[in-house]
């Protein structure tokens, strides 16, 4: 009879060989990206993006930065398909537009001037719940962002900060992989906004990728671990280093 020890020393490249096919075949299963190339956006005549090339991976949490009227908001209704645009890459974890899994793979709504005003928030938890086949629980959402007391108000009738918790509640409650922000510490308090980086930063430990814009170079020091400087409708500069960001912002837009 053979030896346990000889059947181990048989069997053994194999199991390290299956146990590599398994891992890698997690690995790309579980693989997240924003794939962009040579992407352009219009508006009227002005190329407001202009032959734009990125890529971002999951658990990165990445802010997008320029002065006002570059091109920000634009960028993003472009990633997520809402405007004109031409590119020779454009793909959300491996779906392109043209597929019907890419308006799954990611949410976004630029403000909360895009909620239906005469809807609640537990509505749009409902529908969206729905849109995106998400697992999350609504009574989670609503206690993490603490909106118990607000939950059953139309949209009309709430403050520029309520109204942002409910876009955050909707972001939440996606659960989508990719989630683009425009700006979401707007009309936040201290308080808020404090609650709202730590849900982006377990977003993105949850391998969740994360785009926003901001103009907060405090916050985004304390948050972030990449920045894209946004110049000319391209990406000018894109950086890991946290220290140097306000002076890379100088040196490209002065002030
Ligand atoms: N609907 C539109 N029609 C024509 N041009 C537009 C339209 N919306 C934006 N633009 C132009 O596109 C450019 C970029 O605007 P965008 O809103 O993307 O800038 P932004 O970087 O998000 O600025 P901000 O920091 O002020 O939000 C601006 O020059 C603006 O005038
Ligand atoms: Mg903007």
């Amino acid at each position: 009879m053979k030896s346990f020890e000889s059947i181990i020393t048989r069997i053994r490249p194999r199991f390290h060989y299956y146990m590599a096919r398994i891992a890698e075949r997690v690995e790309k299963e579980d693989f997240m990206s924003v794939l962009i190339e040579n992407m352009t956006i219009k508006r009227g005549r002005k190329k407001i993006i202009d032959g734009l090339g990125l890529s971002i991976m999951d658990g990165e949490i990445v802010a997008l930065v320029a002065p006002n009227g570059t091109g920000k908001t634009t960028l993003l209704n472009g990633i997520a398909h809402l405007l004109p645009v031409t590119y020779r890459k454009l793909e959300i974890n491996s779906f392109s537009p043209h597929s019907l899994n890419f308006n799954r793979s990611f949410f976004y709504l630029e403000s909360s001037n895009n909620l239906f005003e005469h809807l609640t928030i537990l509505d749009h938890l409902l529908l969206i719940k729905k849109n995106w086949q998400s697992k999350i629980a609504i009574d989670e959402v609503i206690s993490l962002l603490k909106i118990h007391k607000y939950q059953t108000l139309p949209i009309k009738k709430m403050s520029l900060g309520m109204k942002q918790h409910a876009l955050l509640a909707t972001y939440l409650i996606s659960d989508a992989p990719v989630l683009l922000f425009d700006e979401p510490l707007n009309g936040l308090d201290p308080g808020s906004i404090e609650l709202t980086n730590t849900i982006i930063q377990n977003l993105a430990y949850k391998k969740k990728i994360i785009l926003f814009s901001s103009h907060d170079i405090a916050n985004i020091q304390a948050i972030c671990n990449r920045v894209l400087f946004l110049k000319n409708g391209k990406i000018a500069r894109d950086t890991k280093n946290m220290n140097e960001i306000l002076a890379l912002y100088k040196q490209l837009y002065g002030g």
